[in-house]
């Protein structure tokens, strides 16, 4: 009964901190919810029949502690499944022992296990992607003079018309340059109007702290921001509409058709394909970032699109760096479930019932192998980010050094877990855990002194 109260209380709590910042939701918003909600389901449970899967085992919970599902933080009971898949041995058993065999032959294996069970296909009737500069400007940003464009990606949609998508980038470079800039592209979220994150408190002494395009601007890079729900929806009721439901003609996925997270990842691409077009741009050095689901995003970008630079991963957790192999924080079957299974391909389903994590052909190590020799920042904060399971992620950048290695690069260093705000900085992989919250904040200025090594 106390239990029951205080739950009662504590979603009493939630919503009230919930109705103060985002205001209540209108009946007409409330309606849109339930209705994303209901054809949410609705896809959800036409991909599990199309699978053949009667029911899928439920995610951890990460708000309640006594929820006998509750996430687990016992390092002693993290790693059900302590075998990784080796990023170095083929299929049939042979061992990797050069750059060329691992381009031709076991690359191309692993790429293919992500395209099939985890992340999906890129279909092959993908349409063109036309952009438009809609806005041109001069502006200030803090003490740097930049020139912003603002660009709209009109995807071709011929061949159906009644589904179109716009995808929404803005690029600015500093004016003063006198060559083509490197630039850093985040993934980014829409925020509602008004809406801030909770700031610690400020030395008023002290100035401003500058914004991650601001420090970008301080070496003298260009910064872009790319919105991903302008490319796809971030909900299953989306799947049939967005560039995925284009590419279908408004049909249900197949199990192994994209997700959410590649078609995010195939808009960075389009406006990779925009910076090679732009004189102002040094498209050889373009990083890109994103945090927590745009971490994961942001991976996924890095790996299969092998003309990013580098990457800052930020607390991208289970679907991105995390091992999947890992009971710790969030898990699988968070994923598989209605509210995220959009972000992978329908397969990913069968390995939160009936098959099990270990069954899986590849772990994300491989996936930060598939970014190899390009540099790669994992990172995550800690107050409050123990859901992306920052140990899990540490031990994939581990087991991803070999690949590093045999292409003549620097891996981790070390597999013993680093101090917070000790950052493992030397080689093409590094990491390191800041020991704020679930932000990348305050990591930049180690991501971009990082990246400075390779762009400058
Ligand atoms: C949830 C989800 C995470 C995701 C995060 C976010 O916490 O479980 O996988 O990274 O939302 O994107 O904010």
């Amino acid at each position: 009964m106390k239990k029951i109260l205080s739950l009662i209380l504590i979603n009493f709590l939630f919503a009230i901190i919930a109705n103060a910042q985002f205001g209540r939701l209108s009946p007409a918003d409330s309606l849109r919810r339930d209705s994303i909600n209901r054809v949410t389901q609705n896809d959800h449970a036409q991909m599990l029949k199309q699978l053949n899967i009667q029911s899928v085992r439920t995610g951890a919970d990460g708000n309640n502690p006594n929820a006998p599902n509750a996430a687990n933080y016992d390092e002693s009971k993290a790693n059900p499944f302590p075998k990784l898949p080796d990023p170095l041995i083929l299929k049939n058993g042979q061992r990797i022992m050069n750059a060329a065999d691992w381009w031709n032959k076991r690359r191309p294996e692993i790429e293919e296990d992500f395209n099939k069970e985890i992340y999906g296909r890129l279909p092959k009737n993908i349409p063109g992607v036309k952009w438009e500069l809609v806005k041109d400007t001069i502006e200030m940003d803090g003490t740097v003079q930049v020139h912003t464009r603002k660009l709209i990606g009109h995807v071709e949609n011929r061949a159906y018309p009644s589904i179109s998508v716009n995808i929404d980038l803005s690029l600015s470079t500093p004016t003063a340059a006198t060559k083509p800039v490197p630039v850093v592209m985040e993934l980014s979220f829409i925020f509602p109007p008004g809406f801030h994150f909770p700031t610690p408190a400020r030395d008023s002494s002290k100035p401003e702290p500058l914004t991650w395009q601001q420090q970008s601007l301080a070496k003298g890079w260009g910064y872009a921001v790319l919105i991903p729900v302008s490319i796809q929806a971030d909900n299953g009721a989306g799947l049939t509409q967005g560039i995925i439901g284009l590419t279908n003609k408004g049909q249900f996925r197949k199990p192994d058709d994209w997700g959410a997270l590649r078609a995010w990842a195939w808009g960075a691409s389009r406006a990779m394909d925009y910076f090679e077009t732009d004189k102002t741009v040094d498209a050889k050095h373009i990083a890109i970032e994103g945090h927590s689901r745009y971490g994961k995003a942001a991976l996924v970008t890095l790996a299969y699109d092998k003309r990013f630079a580098a990457g800052f991963i930020s607390s991208s957790g289970e679907g991105g760096a995390k091992l999947h192999r890992r009971n710790a924080g969030e898990i699988v079957e968070n994923l598989t479930g209605a509210g995220e299974y959009h972000w992978m391909a329908g397969n990913f389903i069968k390995y939160g019932g009936p098959l099990n994590w270990g069954d899986l052909p590849v772990d994300s190590h491989e996936l930060i192998a598939m970014c190899a020799p390009r540099p790669v920042f994992i990172s995550s904060g800690d107050k409050g980010d123990a859901w992306v399971d920052v140990k899990g992620m540490f031990m994939a950048a581990v087991a991803a050094g070999p690949v590093y290695k045999l292409l003549g690069k620097k891996d981790l260093g070390t597999n013993k877990f680093p101090a917070i705000e000790n950052g493992l900085m030397e080689g093409e992989i590094a990491f390191r855990q800041h020991s704020g919250g679930h932000t990348p904040g305050p990591n930049w200025p180690s991501f971009l002194e990082f990246a400075a090594r390779y762009f400058e």
